[in-house]
């Protein structure tokens, strides 16, 4: 005990409040606990269960067999910011030149540098919650302050104007959109964007859209805030590879935005990465090029097990509504009174499933849990009767 007090002090000596305020991610700490543990389904983890699609892989392979090695430019290898440009002109009818794009180790890194690149100490980025966890500690470390807005399932978590409207301050220099969402699986159509162009403007805000979900959507095709009546000169995007390609270990992504930014990014970029893996690179010119049939079968099958696990949670009397994008599924848990922790503590040890706790993502988040079907059908449905059985004992315990 005394000892754990006296490294304690010591810890505080040496790292920087900055750091020590930040809280661990629920949902590392939670994983911490299912990690090499066989008999646990996991609805916990963000990322597709589909390996890298082989021409893809090759295409690293062969880029490495032809001594493909090096450093790139610091803003990442002008053919593939100019098939990024034609992909998002085709795909929202948009004009970027290639210098306003930046590549990077994945929208993570982008996140960070855009939060860097934009914010003076104790400026306020408004994060609508829940929210993907990795926001709020960015605007922390880049000297900002998160502000959340609470988005609400009655408005199937999206943002509203009135939420953006409520929270703005004259120390307000950002607003984070993230659609479709991680964890809510929430979309913004091109009309409830239109909402808020005018605060917006008003406010001078610039817009940080995180779209790495952009190409999952299920009804409705995505739209780029960027695409809006004067919001190409406001919005910086965050795009990769991670989710829509199934390539998350290979760490690739990048920022589109006007080019001060892209030139403020790339400053911080060329000092703390230098550039994004080359071999990364390579790969991701290939998926631009010829990953669309891939892309199109991992989504009609994240589809087919949406439609299973939504209408299951429903039926068992979890509130879930319908995810139209992304590949998350956030049922409310609220029916078996108890509380987002302790439901999924208490679902892990009995009945053997994971899912990450609501609050995990903001306080908005509670009385929710998030469960993720980018796992196989088969274990999505054991795991719907698992969940089944431990709903109607919780249920039998309260009555
Ligand atoms: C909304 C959101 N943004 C960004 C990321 C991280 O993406 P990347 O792998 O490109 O760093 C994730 C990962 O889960 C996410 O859910």
């Amino acid at each position: 005990m005394l000892g754990e007090q006296i490294t304690d002090k010591k810890k505080s000596g040496k790292i920087s409040k900055v750091v020590q305020s930040i809280p661990p991610s629920g949902i590392r700490e939670f994983f911490d606990l299912v990690m090499g543990r066989d008999d646990i389904i996991s609805l916990g983890v963000g990322e597709p269960d589909f390996t890298t699609p082989w021409h893809i892989r090759e295409a690293c392979i062969y880029s490495l067999e032809k001594g493909y090695t090096t450093y790139t430019s610091n803003q990442g290898l002008a053919e593939l910011r100019e098939l990024i440009c034609e992909e998002i002109h085709q795909d929202q009818r948009i004009t970027y030149s290639p210098d306003s794009v930046l590549i990077t180790t994945g929208v993570s890194e982008a996140s960070d540098l855009a939060m860097r690149a934009i914010l003076n100490p104790g400026e306020e980025v408004l994060v609508p919650e829940p929210s993907y966890v990795s926001y709020k500690p960015c605007i922390s470390l880049a000297g900002g302050t998160p502000v959340p807005m609470e988005t609400e399932r009655e408005d199937e978590f999206r943002l509203t104007p009135e939420q953006l409207e409520k929270q703005i301050t004259p120390k307000t220099r950002a607003v984070i959109l993230s659609y479709p969402n991680n964890p809510t699986g929430a979309i913004m159509e091109k009309k409830h964007l239109e909402e808020l162009t005018d605060a917006i403007n008003e406010h001078n805000l610039i817009v940080i859209s995180d779209e790495v979900y952009g190409k999952l959507t299920y009804n409705k095709k995505h739209t780029s805030i960027t695409t809006l009546n004067g919001m190409k000169e406001q919005t910086i995007i965050l795009n990769g590879f991670s989710k829509s390609h199934a390539m998350t270990g290979l760490r690739i992504g990048y920022a589109i935005a006007p080019e001060e930014i892209i030139d403020a990014m790339n400053k911080i970029h060329q000092y703390t990465m230098l550039c994004a893996p080359i071999t990364a690179q390579m790969g991701a010119i290939e998926a631009l090029q010829n990953g669309n049939a891939e892309m199109e079968k991992m989504k009609k099958e994240y589809n087919r097990r949406r439609r299973v696990f939504v209408r299951g949670l429903n039926r068992i009397g979890l509130d879930c509504a319908t995810p139209g994008g992304a590949f998350y599924a956030f049922p409310s848990i609220t029916a078996t009174g108890l509380g987002s922790e302790e439901f999924a503590a208490q679902l892990l040890t009995e009945q053997q499933v994971a899912a990450v706790p609501g609050n995990a993502f903001g306080k908005s988040g509670e009385g929710h849990i998030r469960c993720s079907y980018a796992t196989s059908l088969e274990e999505l449905k054991i795991a719907l009767e698992r969940i089944e059985q431990f709903v109607e004992k919780s249920l039998l315990g309260r009555n």
